[in-house]
């Protein structure tokens, strides 16, 4: 079992699309795929058609000591898609977390159980750099993180990268450029820029309509309009993921 962050300290750069669309084209190759969405505004969870909410104690009861993920999953309208769905009390997590003995580990450990029913786990994140995050961290192989060009996300990603760099283990910092619209000179140049360096993923996700669409069609892109621009980048970045985990 793979597990990938989708996070940035960054709202609202493509963290929920990336996870859904990259585990949507990850159950293609037959993989069992879990998003896990740890945002309590539960963009996932509305995008996959599944409930806002959490069986029981909410986000206080995901994480007690007696607590088993498995009771949360839920089945989505993608095959070989599983969803562990936001709850509106995911705002307290932090708390909760901290009231742990292992708030750093907790997440991690929660999800050692389920390590032979998936292939790919993926933890949509909330924005910011949180306790919950911490925890995300130290659970996931990788960090992908999705970068728009523009000054300040590249700012941001370096932030990261000095958060990831202390950590032991430490899951390897993946970024992908972001909403990219070619038609802006000052994008483009910053693109490229982020293209030359080790820790991007060659394949660019556009600004794009299509991307837009996920909201009213609330589904990944790469089942609505499998041909377009968008969904081919999804399916270019997964593999380029893939290989990144497996290879
Ligand atoms: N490549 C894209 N082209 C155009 N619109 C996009 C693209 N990617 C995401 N969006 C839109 O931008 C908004 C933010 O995207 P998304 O929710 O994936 O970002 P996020 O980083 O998860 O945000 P948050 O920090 O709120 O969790 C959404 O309305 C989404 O539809
Ligand atoms: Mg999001």
């Amino acid at each position: 079992m793979k597990v990938v962050a989708s996070g940035s300290i960054k709202g609202g750069v493509g963290k929920t699309a990336s996870a859904v669309n990259l585990a949507a084209e990850a159950t293609r190759s037959g993989a069992r795929v879990l998003v896990w969405d740890l945002d309590p505004q539960g963009s996932a969870t509305y995008l996959l058609r599944v409930e806002h909410r959490l069986a029981g104690r909410g986000a206080r009861g995901l994480i007690a000591a007696d607590a088993t993920l498995a009771r949360h999953v839920r089945a989505t309208m993608v095959t070989g898609l599983h969803l562990l769905p936001s709850d509106r009390s995911l705002r307290f997590l932090d708390l909760h977390l901290d009231a742990t003995g292992d708030r750093h580990r907790r997440l991690a450990e929660l999800l050692q159980p389920l390590h032979d029913a998936y292939d790919v786990v993926i933890l949509d994140c909330p924005a910011g750099a949180s306790l919950a995050f911490e925890g995300a961290l130290r659970a996931s192989d990788v960090l992908l993180v999705p970068v728009i060009p523009s000054t300040l996300a590249v700012v941001t990603l370096a932030q990261l990268e000095d958060l990831v760099a202390g950590r032991k283990p430490r899951p390897e910092l993946l970024g992908h450029v972001s909403m990219l619209d070619r038609r802006k000179p000052l994008q483009r140049e910053i693109a490229d820029a982020l293209l030359d360096r080790p820790d991007m993923l060659r394949t660019v996700v556009p600004n794009s309509t299509a991307i837009e669409g996920m909201g009213p069609e609330r589904g990944p892109v790469t089942a609505f309009a499998p041909n377009s621009v968008a969904a081919r980048a999804y399916r270019a970045l997964w593999g380029e993921l893939a290989d990144r985990l497996w290879g």
